[in-house]
């Protein structure tokens, strides 16, 4: 089986959990969840979990709850950052965002609801006792890359930085705590559970903070396509500071380094190497 092949099982195992994952009840609260979730995304975060946790020996059954629950938590993150009180925005995934669909208070509350169902899987999720100070470590990852010195932190620069504050520092550990941070966890969560350690696992994180530098390079690149609505708040975007032909340049530098790290570790994982160059593919506002 090819590489794609092998991660278009994995994309499908994803989608079938979270569909399980979410199919608890027929309320109001899980409608709005299921809208948010169930919408077509990439699934990156838990391909990244799948892929390094496999290289490193784990079990697909032993890695599915933590791969879904970071893409809960992804998800919570979007839909709070589409409210109107943060980028204000109408539409996600080629659909009316969350709030649009439900209501600002749901929308609200299906993030919270999201975040909160995040770490019942993973307080749920039976890995055997051996196993048991490991799940440990990916939680308080887990949770410290979600959290205020991580993507909310992030989240707090790109609401509050303005044009001025802006310098290639800022903008990059703006970028590494709002992206890179669930990016790094979820590489991470994967190696830990897979018995990965010291320099293997620091390898781990330099690809995980390089590939979420480059992703986000990459979101900024579509969303300077994108027709500015009217009375939407400025947000700081690597294409306005730099420039596009620049930061072509710093994806693909971001880029080479994450897999120059795997094989400067001999970390012969094609699937990440692969979900490191996809990054490489710019695409229409529909493919992003
Ligand atoms: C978008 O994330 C928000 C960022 C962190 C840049 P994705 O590009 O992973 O969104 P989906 O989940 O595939 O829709
Ligand atoms: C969102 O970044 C990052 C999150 C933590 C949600 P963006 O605001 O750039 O993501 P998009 O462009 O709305 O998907
Ligand atoms: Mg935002
Ligand atoms: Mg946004
Ligand atoms: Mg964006």
């Amino acid at each position: 089986m090819n590489v794609e092949e092998r991660l278009r099982q994995k994309k499908e195992a994803v989608e079938r959990e979270l569909e399980r994952l979410l199919n608890e009840e027929d309320s109001l609260m899980f409608r709005a969840m299921r809208y948010a979730v169930l919408s077509g995304g990439k699934r990156f975060r838990p391909l990244l979990s799948l892929s390094s946790g496999e290289y490193f020996g784990a079990s697909r059954d032993i890695l599915l709850p933590f791969a879904c629950a970071l893409e809960l938590i992804h998800n919570y993150s979007l839909v709070h950052d589409d409210l109107p009180l943060m980028d204000d925005d109408d539409f996600r995934r080629g659909q009316p965002s969350c709030h649009k669909a439900f209501g600002e208070d749901i929308a609200l509350l299906a993030g919270d609801g999201l975040l909160t169902l995040a770490f019942e899987v993973i307080a749920q999720a039976p890995v055997g006792d051996s196993l048991l100070p490991r799940k440990e470590q990916v939680l308080k990852e887990i949770s410290r890359h979600a959290g205020v010195k991580g993507m909310i932190g992030g989240q707090l620069m790109d609401i509050s930085l303005s044009r001025e504050d802006l310098t290639e520092d800022t903008i990059h550990e703006l970028m590494l705590k709002k992206t890179g941070g669930l990016i790094t966890a979820s590489v991470k969560t994967g190696a830990i559970l897979g018995g990965a350690d010291g320099p293997e696992l620091e390898a781990v994180v330099e690809y995980g903070r390089n590939i979420g530098l480059a992703f986000q390079v990459r979101d900024d690149i579509h969303d300077s396509g994108e027709d500015e609505q009217d009375g939407q708040p400025f947000r700081p975007n690597y294409v306005s500071l730099f420039g596009l032909e620049t930061s072509k340049k710093r994806l693909k530098d971001f880029v080479d380094a994450a897999r120059n790290t795997l094989n400067e570790a001999s970390i012969e994982s094609e699937e990440l190497h692969w979900l490191a160059s996809k990054l490489l593919e710019l695409k229409g506002k529909k493919g992003k």
